[in-house]
């Protein structure tokens, strides 16, 4: 069971990764019918080492203002989205937690979700609570068979296919990536579920008590066939993980509290100027720029990664430069 074990572990630590934005990974989409960011190179390959620009296209950039006004001006339609990169699973109560804080910005799956409900908001033609509530349930509907079906087709989980692994997939998709059984010993898995059903009592969600029986089932006899060594490990590289958020993005990120506010679009929308101006700048000299950031030590490579998305210092050091090399001609 260990090399499974370590793979799934990896399989998840991509996505929380991929929603850290530690600049070590380019962004991934959950969803085939949104596009990830082409990274474009806006230099040709000149001969060995010379550093090269590879920064993520404007359109993608752009979501990213886009989809914190959404959350702005519409927080009760997010609100009402599960985020189904595994953000839940670290706290996060739906995809309105991940703009809470920087989160979003470098998060595939909670940037999409929320421009994706942004642009079914734009097309819909009446407004008001039924209109949010439908969109929510449209946006949910279509990342959650995504989530579940990727799961059966990667099999990371033992017996997925078998009824009670249906099952589990099922109860435990209504509002987030389902877990990985090994998170918890059979015992200890009862103080999690009991946490659920209250939010499912609290959100007036009807559950299906045969389904949940059976996802509990599997869960138990799942996790049992794992060591508790083999736990610990899942756990500890689960909470490495959020050590790396919390380090990069702020305490915030964790268990935000709906009194945090959303953030507003205004930074990010020079963040995306930044990303403009840069376009001008040649390669060398923001290699040479020397950035404090968790996730880049230079300029270039900052933006060349998600890390800038996040990045006050290498944003205002972008305007810096542009400055500099205006007043110099
Ligand atoms: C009604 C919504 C809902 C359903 C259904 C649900 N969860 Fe959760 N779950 C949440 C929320 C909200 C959080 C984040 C807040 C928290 O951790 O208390 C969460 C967090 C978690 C966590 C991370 C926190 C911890 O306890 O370690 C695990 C693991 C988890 N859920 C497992 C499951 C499993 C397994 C199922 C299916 C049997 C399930 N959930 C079904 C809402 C739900």
């Amino acid at each position: 069971m260990r090399m499974k074990l370590l793979c799934t572990a990896v399989v998840l630590l991509t996505a929380v990764a991929a929603c850290s934005g530690n600049g070590e990974e380019t962004v991934a989409s959950a969803d085939p019918t949104m596009a990830a960011p082409a990274p474009n190179a806006t230099e040709s390959p000149a001969a060995a080492p010379r550093p090269q620009k590879q920064l993520p296209g404007l359109d993608y950039l752009q979501q990213i203002p886009y989809a914190y006004r959404v959350a702005n001006e519409h927080p009760d339609m997010l609100a009402q989205i599960p985020c189904y990169c595994p953000c839940e699973l670290y706290g996060h109560g739906g995809v309105i937690d991940c703009y809470r804080s920087q989160h979003a910005a470098g998060c595939a799956t909670c940037l999409e979700e929320a421009v994706l409900a942004g642009k079914l908001l734009e097309q819909a033609e009446a407004r008001g609570p039924e209109v949010y509530t439908q969109i929510a349930a449209e946006v949910k509907k279509r990342y959650r068979t995504a989530i579940v079906r990727s799961h059966l087709q990667k099999n990371d989980m033992p017996n997925l296919q078998s009824d009670k692994g249906r099952a589990f997939l099922a109860a435990c998709s209504d509002c987030h990536q389902p877990p990985h059984p090994a998170m918890y010993t059979a015992d200890n898995w009862r103080r999690s579920l009991s946490r659920m059903e209250a939010y499912a009592n609290q959100r007036g969600m009807e559950m299906n008590p045969a389904q949940w029986e059976a996802a509990v089932s599997y869960l138990r006899s799942t996790a049992s066939q794992f060591t508790p060594e083999e736990g610990d490990n899942y756990r500890a590289e689960l909470a490495r993980a959020v050590e790396h958020l919390k380090r990069t993005e702020g305490e915030s990120v964790y268990y935000p509290s709906p009194r945090d506010k959303i953030l507003a679009p205004e930074w990010f929308e020079r963040m995306v100027q930044a990303y403009r101006l840069a376009r001008d700048i040649p390669a060398d000299v923001l290699a040479a720029t020397p950035i404090d950031d968790p996730g880049c030590s230079n300029l270039l490579q900052c933006l060349n990664s998600t890390s800038a998305f996040t990045s006050e210092a290498a944003v205002e050091a972008v305007f810096q430069i542009a400055a500099d090399r205006a007043g110099g001609d």
